[in-house]
């Protein structure tokens, strides 16, 4: 797909088809996601893709989302839960552990933010739809699903066949966003 196509057209898709989405499509989507750019190349970002169905059960729980049903609903509905976490210490840091920048750990975040949106586009250029989910509470995850100690996670993204097409929701003016000096 086209970059300008794929950034367009790429929308929060929050129902999904009762269809699996088979291993080696995941590994296509991460083959693209690992080019993303990261703090030194650290490369911090890691996709654990829970797709049993059981296991996305105990994730699909109202603890895990701070009890919004409106997540809720689209946990129930994907057929894919990835949790995308990120290695801590590494973004934003030096070798002895100190803060390169006046960010402090602010760049953890970014990379994984970036990560993340090269995952969803990689996932719709593969005919998959994502949701990235915000809300949801990251010690009640750790208790359905084994975490590396030394990882967090920075987003869930839930993932399937899209079962609906929304509109894109409105979005800003270039001249409102831009302004070159
Ligand atoms: C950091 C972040 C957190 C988000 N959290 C949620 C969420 O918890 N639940 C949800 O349904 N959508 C969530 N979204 C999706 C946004 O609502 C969506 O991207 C926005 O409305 C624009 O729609 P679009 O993605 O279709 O362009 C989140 C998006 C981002 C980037």
């Amino acid at each position: 797909m086209e970059f300008k196509q794929a950034a367009k057209t790429r929308r929060s898709i929050r129902r999904f088809e009762d269809r699996e989405i088979p291993r080696e499509v995941f590994e296509e989507i991460v083959e693209s996601a690992r080019f993303a750019p990261s703090w030194k190349n650290v490369q911090p970002a890691r996709y654990i893709i829970v797709a049993d169905p059981a296991k996305r059960a105990e994730l699909a729980q109202p603890e895990c989302v701070f009890n919004f049903t409106f997540n809720l609903a689209t946990l129930e509905s994907a057929r894919a839960i990835v949790l995308l976490t990120y290695v801590k210490g590494r973004s934003g840091y030096e070798r002895d552990g100190s803060f390169s920048t006046p960010k402090g750990a602010f760049w953890e975040a970014f990379d994984a933010g970036i990560a993340a949106q090269t995952f969803c586009l990689a996932a719709h250029d593969k005919g998959i739809g994502t949701v990235i989910l915000g809300y949801f509470d990251e010690e009640a995850i750790r208790k359905a699903v084994a975490i590396p100690e030394e990882q967090a996670i920075g987003a869930v993204i839930a993932c399937g066949y899209p079962a609906e097409s929304p509109a894109a929701p409105k979005r800003k003016e270039v001249g409102e966003l831009m302004e070159m000096i």
